[in-house]
């Protein structure tokens, strides 16, 4: 673990010094450090997740209220991963602030680190984000102000909260549809001797929500709840386990309902199923006062696991279900096992690494599509680029970074950017401007935001195989006037369409456009790839100024963007 280690926790933005000579500190940012007291942790000496919780929900939910002038709860919080247990003694470092306010809504973004005060050593504990709610007020729905990023790194944050944001509010819709289908393949439990009757591990809990447990407004912490939660979850996993199980991740909640001061609180918690050396952890939480009838306010989803003295995970014991309600959550707790397997592999592929393509499958959809979104953002939200040439008004730029190479094409165009948008997302018009696009058709319309495609672009050497691709287009309107729109690519496989014999089967990491208006009639279009070895023969030659394919392309493109721009047609592959 030493070797995860780092002098300095996090990527830090470089100072930003403002006209006025004062070094920028974002208006939002909120910091708390505590150390960490045997009143914090639990009976190993080490910090009890729930009390972090406590104070990360504090952190973000100042923050929150700093920029929303007025008072905020806890709307969700997305999944977050624990690396590392925190012994007594350490010091820990919470800033959260805010990435991007919506319309009562904002994504706080929060970073906990992890100080040992007798080696000087700093490392990253978590990474999380919350969602928070400015609370109504009697005029109604809050109306938030805008976050201005200053930073390239709040930029990125900006833009990227846009597409978490999105991610959020599909996401229990999506987790019910994948669960249904992908339970109904997996057909009847699987009976293992010596499996541990899951009713063993059952809890059931109260507390009652007091004072210190509410703010100001008498509205109980989320931070609260999460931690409860935690509690009654880790006492379920350690029935399991006969000994102390250490929490690795939680799924990404929302608090359905408030809670409030004199609330009973109901949590429930059991083990839903448990792997080699995981189990799952489901817990429910529920509010009531007197007589009245209990109110869901949230479920969670804990992965636990028991570590051996030497750091490493024990196997554990397999769990066998309760009849019905048991069995289907048994199911569940594999299908969810199977997304956050995607989700882990999806979000840790860097751009630079292969594989490149990563399969194409319903259950990873919704990762895939923020994965091929948030690389072109990032890419978009770069700074550095050199200009290398300009030509008919068409720029081309480089970016060479840890021996990886970008490139990105700039233009504008006198065309509408909602119509540049509908004309550009339907690749299969790109034949009709560029001359490397052969043959494109759509091989699967996963829905009206994402699109997979397969492209076919000529030999560049005479005689020679031409090269085929398996893309996923996702394609973004803007979710405010300052966004842009986006359309981006990447390579997906598909055990449909493998890879033959007539073509070379060429991959692209990220390509794909951001299209910004400029006014209501001109249109700024950029148009990004990262070089891989698929597209860097159609590219280099241009780089280094042989040739000017990529202008007479983009020239081409704006000539079809005007003899179509009145074209109302122009419909986006799902309309078709
Ligand atoms: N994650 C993030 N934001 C969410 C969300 C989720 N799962 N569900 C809704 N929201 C956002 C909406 O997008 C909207 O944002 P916007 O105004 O910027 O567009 C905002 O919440 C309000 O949505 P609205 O449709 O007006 O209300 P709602 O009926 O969906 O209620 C909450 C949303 C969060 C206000 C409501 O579920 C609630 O009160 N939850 C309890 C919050 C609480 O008390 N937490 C503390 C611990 S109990
Ligand atoms: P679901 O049943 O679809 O998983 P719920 O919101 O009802 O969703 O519950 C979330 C989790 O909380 C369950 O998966 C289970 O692990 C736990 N849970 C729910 N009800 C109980 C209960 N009565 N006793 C113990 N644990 C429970």
């Amino acid at each position: 673990m030493a070797s995860e280690e780092k002098d300095e926790a996090g990527v830090q933005d470089p100072l930003f010094i403002l006209e006025c000579g004062e070094v920028y500190r974002n208006p939002t940012e909120i910091k708390m450090s505590q150390i960490v007291l045997p009143c914090h942790s639990n009976h190993c000496g080490e910090l009890s997740v729930g009390q972090l919780l406590k104070w990360m929900d504090s952190t973000a939910c100042l923050s929150a209220e700093r920029h929303a002038g007025g008072s905020c709860v806890t709307a969700s919080v997305d999944d977050i991963h624990f690396e590392r247990t925190i012994g007594v003694g350490k010091v820990i470092n919470i800033t959260a602030k805010v990435n991007r306010a919506f319309t009562s809504s904002m994504e706080v973004g929060i970073l906990v680190t992890c100080e040992d005060l007798y080696t000087g050593k700093l490392w990253q504990v978590c990474h999380a984000f919350a969602s928070f709610v400015a609370r109504r007020t009697t005029a109604g729905k809050v109306q938030l102000k805008q976050v201005i990023p200053h930073t390239q790194m709040e930029q990125m944050e900006y833009s990227l909260a846009a597409e978490r944001r999105r991610m959020r509010l599909i996401h229990a819709e999506i987790i019910t549809d994948i669960l249904s289908s992908s339970t109904a393949q997996l057909g009847e439990c699987q009976e293992y001797q010596d499996a541990v009757p899951s009713e063993r591990t059952r809890v059931e809990s109260v507390e009652l929500v007091l004072p210190p447990h509410a703010n100001h407004q008498v509205s109980t912490f989320g931070g609260q709840i999460m931690a409860w939660m935690e509690n009654v979850a880790t006492i379920a996993a350690s029935r399991l386990c006969n000994s102390s199980p250490t929490l690795r991740s939680i799924d990404m909640f929302h608090f359905r309902g408030p809670s409030h001061i004199g609330d009973r609180l109901v949590l429930k918690a059991i083990v839903n199923n448990s792997f080699k050396h995981s189990m799952e952890v489901g817990v429910c939480a529920e509010a009531y006062q007197g007589g009245e009838p209990l109110r869901h306010i949230n479920s969670a989803f804990m992965t636990f696991e028991a570590l051996d003295s030497d750091g490493k995970p024990r196997t554990l014991p397999r769990i066998r279900p309760e009849p019905v309600e048991g069995k289907r959550r048994y199911q569940e707790a594999i299908a969810r096992k199977k997304i956050r397997l995607d989700r882990k592999y999806i979000m840790s592929c860097k751009q630079t690494e292969a594989p490149l393509s990563v399969p194409w499958d319903p259950s990873n959809q919704m990762y895939l599509s923020y994965n091929n979104v948030s690389a072109l953002k990032l890419m978009d939200a770069r700074n550095s680029w050199v200009l290398t040439s300009e030509k008919n008004k068409v720029r081309l730029y480089i970016l060479e970074e840890d021996q990886v190479l970008f490139f990105k094409v700039e233009m504008h165009v006198s065309v509408p950017a909602e119509q540049t948008f509908r004309l550009l997302s339907d690749l299969r018009r790109r034949r009709e401007w560029d001359q490397y696009y052969e043959d494109c058709e759509v091989i699967n319309q996963a829905d009206d935001d994402d699109t997979i495609y397969r492209v076919t672009t000529p030999s560049l050497k005479k005689g020679g195989r031409g090269q085929d691709f398996i893309l996923l287009a996702s394609r973004r309107k803007p979710c405010d006037p300052r966004d842009p729109y986006v359309i981006a690519l990447r390579s997906v496989t598909m055990p449909t369409h493998p890879p033959t014999e007539d073509y070379n089967r060429g991959e692209v990491l990220c390509a794909g456009f951001t299209i910004c208006e400029e006014s209501s009639t001109v249109t700024k279009i950029t148009y990004y790839n990262q070089a891989s070895p698929g597209v860097l023969p159609y590219i280099s030659t241009d780089i280094v100024g042989l040739s000017s394919g990529y202008s007479s392309s983009f020239s081409a493109c704006s000539d079809f963007l005007e003899a179509n721009k009145a074209n109302l047609a122009a419909l986006s592959p799902s309309a078709v």
